[in-house]
């Protein structure tokens, strides 16, 4: 596998966290394989990710704040060899574009779970739970 791409919906909170994470991952293990992120929706296109993702990571000694939100694009279906849903309506929305080398993040250590979606949580408390989640699954994807 050379490359990967993590789709959440608005990639602003949680893909982001997956690329910061596969990234660094990569780079330590001596990996060449290129990873991106995008979200299946637009409202989010250009900014960075949310300040709460931001923290998480750099806590992690991940930076993510350099990451611009993009939308998912049917092109990118053939140009990644794997496709990543955060969770289940994400795996549904990119099914429904035609997507089928597609994954759920949970699938990988945590029975299909999905990555549950912080938009709308209040305050900061939750992001850690999604940041352990998301790097225990990448691990486990990346080891494999
Ligand atoms: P994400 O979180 O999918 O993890 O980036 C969200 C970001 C934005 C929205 C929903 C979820 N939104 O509705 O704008």
């Amino acid at each position: 596998m050379n490359s990967i791409l993590f789709v959440c919906l608005g990639n602003i909170c949680r893909s982001p966290i997956a690329e910061g994470v596969a990234r660094k991952l990569i780079e330590e293990g001596g990996h060449s394989i290129t990873v991106d992120s995008a979200g299946t929706g637009s409202w989010h296109v250009g900014e960075t990710p949310c300040q709460h993702s931001v923290t998480v990571a750099r806590n992690h000694s991940v930076d993510i704040s350099t990451l611009r939100a993009r939308q998912v694009k049917k092109a990118d279906f053939t140009a990644f060899d794997l496709i990543v849903a955060l969770d289940q309506s994400n795996y549904r929305d990119l099914k429904a574009l035609g997507c089928q080398n597609l994954v759920k993040l949970g699938d990988y250590g945590h029975n299909g779970a999905d990555v549950p979606d912080p938009y709308f949580f209040e305050g900061f408390e939750g992001f850690e739970h999604v940041y352990t989640m998301i790097e225990s699954c990448v691990k486990e994807l990346l080891s494999r």
